[in-house]
């Protein structure tokens, strides 16, 4: 039997990723790629939604494909491309919001929030329409999973409801993709702001631990990570957010459950805690860090492999396209 087909994106918006991408999406890209048909998207056109200024778009590319290669992303393995490169994402993204309703896209969460954050005036069309483009991503490759974080799920269904329209008018089209999403790590905390979600557009720098941080700066954040009341290195996420949010990435880096972490450090403070939370996520992202470095040193050779990957790519989204085109009736 062939292998199921899996696909992900992620928005090159930042100089570098944070734990809550690692830990809610790109762990388990490296993981599925050993199981699955791997397809892995930087998603730039996805990151025009917002302002950008054209440096740091071609640099933060370049730098989230580094990312993703050193944290273990094998372009044996996976088809690691750029979606802009793809141009099949635009021609399906179009189909897809002629087959969504005004109604139901108005109603995603991330629009909304998104949306009201900017500001009616200054919100991009692109942002109301992003969600129809991420469905083409998925629907062009066929996807059986998508590997996302929480926050990702209402898209998804979209997805397959988009996909489920279009295959009842227009005859079996699409499969339809299935969210995979972890129950631990699908929702990182800030640390500073432990009932907020880790976000590269919050406004706590240093509630954020990112992958290309020095180790020094990591360090300082983590002992400065605000704890709660109480003296118990407890995992209860109502009473205990900041601690429990520190026990998810420990266990999550350090591959230990969080029972035995309870265990190493019942009657220690929250200090001891922290120190060991530190030293395990500094020393996992120390020569992670250190590849992206040496792979962004080699900007031709980052830049051949997404081209490979986009080769690659673009033959599968052409077949599917041609597929979707031939169901419309288009003439060809
Ligand atoms: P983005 O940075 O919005 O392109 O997100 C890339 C991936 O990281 C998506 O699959 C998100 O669901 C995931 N993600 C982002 N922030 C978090 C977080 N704080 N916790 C868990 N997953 C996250
Ligand atoms: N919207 C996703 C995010 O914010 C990124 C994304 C774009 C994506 N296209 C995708 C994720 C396709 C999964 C599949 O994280």
């Amino acid at each position: 039997m062939s292998k199921k087909r899996v696909l992900s994106g992620i928005q090159p918006t930042s100089d570098s990723f944070h734990l809550g991408n690692y830990l809610g999406a790109v762990k388990q890209w490296v993981e599925l790629q050993d199981s699955h048909d791997a397809f892995y998207c930087i998603v730039d056109l996805h990151a025009l939604t917002v302002e950008t200024d054209p440096a740091l778009l071609r640099q933060r590319t370049l730098a989230s494909a580094a990312q993703l290669l050193a944290l273990g992303i094998s372009p044996e393995k996976s088809t690691l491309f750029v979606q802009s490169q793809v141009p099949q994402h635009n021609q399906l993204g179009w189909i897809m919001e002629c087959m969504a309703g005004f109604g139901e896209a108005s109603r995603m969460t991330q629009f909304k929030d998104k949306s009201a954050k900017a500001g009616s005036d200054s919100a991009r069309v692109g942002l109301f329409t992003y969600p129809m483009l991420q469905a083409a991503d998925i629907l062009l490759y066929q996807a059986d999973l998508v590997p996302v974080g929480e926050d990702q799920r209402q898209h998804i269904e979209l997805t397959r409801d988009l996909a489920g329209r279009f295959n009842a008018r227009y005859g079996q089209t699409f499969q339809l993709p299935e969210a995979y999403i972890l129950k631990a790590g699908a929702k990182i905390n800030d640390i500073q702001d432990p009932t907020a979600k880790m976000s590269k557009s919050s406004g706590s720098v240093a509630g954020v631990i990112e992958i290309m941080d020095t180790p020094e700066a990591n360090l300082k954040k983590i002992k400065s990570a605000i704890t709660d009341a109480g003296r118990e290195v407890t995992f209860d996420p109502i009473e205990k957010p900041g601690i429990s949010n520190l026990l998810t990435i420990h266990s999550a880096l350090s591959g230990r459950t969080i029972a035995d972490l309870e265990n190493e450090f019942a009657g220690k403070g929250y200090g001891d805690f922290k120190a060991g939370v530190a030293e395990v996520v500094v020393e996992y992202l120390r020569p992670i860090r250190q590849r992206a470095l040496d792979l962004l040193s080699d900007e031709k050779h980052l830049i051949e492999i997404l081209h490979a990957g986009s080769a690659k790519a673009r033959e599968v989204a052409s077949t599917t396209l041609e597929a979707t085109y031939k169901g419309l009736g288009v003439v060809s």
